[in-house]
């Protein structure tokens, strides 16, 4: 009976968590799949560091050409992440005719349709469930599932860190930079959190799900991106006071032809399933053509629930190994369901905008004005402190506008002498109600 034999290149948080769960779960993988599955070789820069899981010596190297040009290793598990060389080492075991899973989210966000065509031309399997929404099996939804179902639109919280820090500060009442403190502590936040915290992990795994959902290749320079730093307590309290909560989110939708996609805080109903997806947990809303509305829920980062993804793409690709199947069905079809990415300038929302004017006679009438000359109705507005020659906030939501005639406006607002801050301006998408 053949075993399936795997060669790891990254013995990080995620190497870990899979080694460890390759481990303990052996007799339970090999009762469902049929066969052992064996580690042939483990790599990492760093072979001194304790680990949680103890492994023979023997299986550590610092080489990765051990892995990518073993013999006897059928699939090559890249988790170190990055670019480079983590391309190169992919492309590598795909050329030495070695299946490859990979979570490397910043790789399949630029390189994808590359990497897909080398596994293609190869003859072997890419996957990268653990790439998206950590332990959700929102690929594999994607893939199999829904696979008769054409997607119509995505709405995710795909990074924990974000939502974390968005949950904390309309729990506690208290500022991002708190929350963000926090979250450093609790492990849910790196020392150095801009890639998360300013939208772009949320960019990388929505041009993976977008490219896979819409079957055009959507690169990070095509969505749009916007991240929480500047979201107050304040504007998280008026939202709440007005019915909403405030997320990051990640959106995907299909218009026709069309595909708009972007990351940036939103303002989702609180009767909305999303809404109540807190602290670091991650879901992905669906709606697609047969079945409608779909969420998918859970862990979203950690060493676990990530390995859990990987081994579900294992077991996958061992199906094929030992004939039980011919082939998975591919992450990514380029079937070119639509024809083009739509620009930011060009998106319809409601907005909610606060303003930080001085508190004089006429500054409200003179901001509605301009909205007005831009086509942009309000649909209600608060104005409460009133303390003379302070700066109070002006809080409202929109109509539905376009995104274009609100960034002119807002330029010609943001320039008025009783206007003292850059507005800050939500999204309220019309579907999150
Ligand atoms: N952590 C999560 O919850 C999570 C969830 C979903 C997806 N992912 C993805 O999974 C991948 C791994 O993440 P992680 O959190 O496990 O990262 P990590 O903890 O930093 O682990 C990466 C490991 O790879 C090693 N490494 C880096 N470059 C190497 C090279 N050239 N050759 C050999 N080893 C090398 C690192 O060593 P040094 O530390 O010495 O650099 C480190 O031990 C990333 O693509 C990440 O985006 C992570």
């Amino acid at each position: 009976m053949k075993n399936i034999n795997v060669g790891i290149i990254g013995f990080g948080t995620v190497g870990n968590g899979v080694v460890h769960a390759l481990i303990s779960k052996r007799a339970y993988l090999r009762k469902r799949l049929g066969v052992s599955v064996n580690i042939l070789k483990i790599c990492d820069k760093d072979l001194r560091s304790r680990r949680s899981v103890k492994v023979d010596r023997r299986l550590l190297t610092k080489n990765y050409r051990q892995v990518t040009d073993n013999p006897n290793i059928d699939i090559v598990i890249e988790l170190i992440g990055g670019i480079q060389p983590a391309r190169d080492i992919i492309m590598r075991a795909l050329r030495n005719k070695k299946h490859v899973i990979t979570a490397n989210k910043a790789l399949l966000s630029v390189y994808k349709k590359g990497l897909f065509a080398a596994a293609k031309r190869n003859g072997v399997q890419l996957l990268c469930e653990a790439s998206v929404a950590g332990g959700i099996p929102v690929i594999k939804a994607l893939r199999e599932g829904l696979v008769a179902n054409r997607i119509n639109s995505i709405y995710g919280i795909v990074n924990g860190t974000c939502n974390y820090i968005l949950s904390q500060m309309s729990e506690k009442s208290i500022d991002f930079k708190d929350a963000l403190l926090e979250a450093k502590k609790k492990g849910y936040a790196e020392k150095r959190p801009a890639l998360d915290v300013e939208g772009h992990d949320s960019v990388h795994k929505l041009a993976v799900l977008a490219s896979m959902a819409f079957g055009i290749e959507i690169k990070p320079r095509d969505i749009y991106v916007e991240g929480i730093s500047s979201i107050s307590e304040a504007d998280i309290a008026y939202a709440d006071e007005w019915g909403y909560v405030v997320k990051l989110l990640a959106i995907a939708k299909r218009r026709g032809r069309e595909v708009a996609a972007r990351v940036h805080p939103a303002l989702v109903s609180k009767s909305h399933p999303l809404a109540s997806v807190d602290g670091s947990f991650n879901a992905v809303f669906l709606n697609t053509d047969m079945l409608g509305d779909t969420l998918l829920y859970g862990k979203g980062a950690g060493a676990v629930p990530t390995a859990s993804a990987v081994i579900s793409d294992i077991i996958d690709i061992g199906k094929v190994i030992i004939g039980e199947s011919s082939a998975n069905i591919p992450g990514i079809v380029y079937d070119n369901q639509v024809d083009s990415i739509k620009k930011k300038d060009d998106f319809y929302t409601r907005y909610y905008i606060r303003f930080s004017a001085i508190d004089k006679p006429g500054v409200l009438a003179k901001v509605s004005k301009i909205l007005s000359e831009h086509k942009i109705s309000i649909a209600f507005v608060s104005q409460k402190a009133r303390r003379r020659e302070k700066i109070v906030p002006i809080v409202m939501m929109t109509h539905e506008a376009k995104e274009s005639n609100l960034s002119k406006a807002l330029r010609k607002i943001d320039s008025l002498s009783a206007i003292k801050k850059k507005s800050i301006v939500i999204r309220a998408d019309m579907e999150l109600k």
